[in-house]
């Protein structure tokens, strides 16, 4: 059994994850009031349940993980952030788009895929 803080235990390691790639997709939400902008917890949960569904029916569920994140610093009023990352590669691999309204979520997914599997 593990006690104290991690710094006390001195047992932090390195993990290896089994997905191949990670799709991150904002659900953050400020005040109604608030000025600036920010994607929206309804529009981000919508756009992750979609992309989570497409992900099964493709057979893709153990090769890429489809989370939420909070804000990932490129916030907009029109769309909804998703930053797509494949598992161990070079920087200039990692993708980040603003999908808006009138945005195709398959041409989305189609990119997700590509980044991310290849196929
Ligand atoms: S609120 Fe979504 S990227 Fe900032």
């Amino acid at each position: 059994m593990i006690s104290g803080t991690l710094e006390e235990c001195g047992e932090m390691r390195e993990v290896k994850p089994t997905w191949q790639g990670a799709v991150f997709v904002c659900t953050h939400e400020r005040e109604p009031e608030s000025c600036k902008a920010w994607c929206g917890r309804e529009r981000g949960t919508d756009l992750r349940e979609w992309l989570k569904a497409r992900r099964k029916a493709e057979g893709l569920k153990g090769r890429i993980l489809v989370a939420k994140s909070s804000c990932l610093g490129v916030c907009s009023k029109h769309g909804v952030t998703v930053a797509i990352m494949p598992s161990g590669s070079e920087p200039s691999k990692r993708q980040m788009v603003v999908f808006g309204p009138g945005d195709d979520r398959e041409r989305l997914w189609a990119r997700i895929r590509n980044a991310l599997v290849g196929e």
